[in-house]
């Protein structure tokens, strides 16, 4: 592969209390690529994205940053990095525009006409010249994107960017970051819990769980190797029992809900015994469908078979 890697993971583990919180990390973000980082609840995203900006210090391992290490050359390591991690850094008595001129300030080479382009180009220019104080979530989301984006980085880190987004917001913002990754070559880490977004927004996944990599792949990759999964509805009341009877059939439960649509890892050729037994057991079943799996039902899937 001669793909150029913006940023490099290399072992990378953080050991606090002598718990490691990661463990071992590898993976590699190319330039023109949106990583979806993606993780159960304290899987240890934020974590690696802390150490990633320089936040908290990595315990061993590195992370190489267009090839400077964030341990031992940060100031040239985060020169290119852009990130908003959990919340943006926002004074809220300032107006947005006083807002980014002061981080402007901090960052040489960001005149006015940078904060502007970057401000229209992200569709905030009417409002920039209000308190702070006086936006909504998403509109704070916004300008801390537009900040983190003044210097122009070729790696954007974004923790969680859809809290608080409306879904004209998510839409946008699902489009800009392709936008930045596929038009203007940088590349973009995004965490989020918002499956069916970053379905639509990634190239590349890395799955999370108890602070270990499970896998990095392509993000056709990984849904593709989900295959088909079937969808059975029935009745309610029995939702428990036929779950019993697939899983005596070896066969996976992805998923089952209390209307009784149950979502099962059955092949094809699985079908019509599936279907027999149900019956044999008096379950009164409504409809069978095959489906592609989707990226939440594949993450489910490699959550379970990972317990
Ligand atoms: N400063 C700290 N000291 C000790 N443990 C910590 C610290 N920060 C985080 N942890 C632990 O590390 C683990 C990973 O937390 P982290 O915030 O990275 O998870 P996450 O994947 O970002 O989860 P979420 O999806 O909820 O944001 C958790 O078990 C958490 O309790
Ligand atoms: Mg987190």
């Amino acid at each position: 592969m001669n793909q150029k890697a913006v940023v490099e993971l290399r072992h990378v583990t953080k050991t606090v209390n002598r718990r490691n919180l990661v463990e071992d990390l590898n993976f590699q973000i190319n330039a023109g690529e949106v990583f979806g980082f993606l993780g159960p609840n304290g899987a240890g995203k934020t974590t690696t994205i802390r150490m990633m900006v320089g936040l908290i210090g990595i315990s061993q391992g590195d992370i190489l940053i267009n090839g400077c290490s964030i341990s031992t050359d940060f100031n040239k390591a985060i020169q290119n990095v852009g990130a908003i991690v959990e919340n943006p850094d926002l004074y809220k008595y300032m107006t947005g525009y006083q807002n980014l001129k002061h981080y402007a300030r901090m960052v040489p080479g960001i005149g006015k006409k940078q904060i502007n382009e970057t401000a229209k180009m992200l569709g905030i220019g009417s409002w920039l010249k209000d308190p702070v104080r006086t936006y909504s979530l998403g509109m704070r989301q916004r300008l801390g994107l537009v900040q983190a984006l003044l210097h122009r980085p070729s790696l954007l880190i974004l923790d969680e960017p859809t809290n608080g987004l409306d879904p004209e917001g998510i839409h946008e913002l699902r489009n800009e970051l392709k936008y930045l990754a596929h038009e203007r070559g940088v590349a973009v880490l995004v965490s989020s819990h918002l499956l069916s977004e970053m379905q639509m927004m990634c190239d590349k996944v890395g799955v999370i769980q108890h602070g270990k990599l499970i896998t990095v792949q392509s993000i056709d990759d990984f849904v593709r190797d989900g295959g088909f999964s079937v969808s059975i509805v029935v009745d309610p009341s029995q939702t428990k029992m036929a779950c019993r009877l697939i899983s005596e059939m070896g066969k996976q439960i992805i998923s089952a809900d209390q209307s009784g649509k149950i979502l099962a890892a059955l092949d094809h050729s699985d079908i019509p015994e599936a279907n027999r037994k149900l019956m044999e057991s008096g379950i009164r079943v409504y409809s069978v469908q095959t489906q592609q799996e989707t990226l939440e039902d594949r993450f489910l899937e490699v959550m379970e078979e990972n317990q």
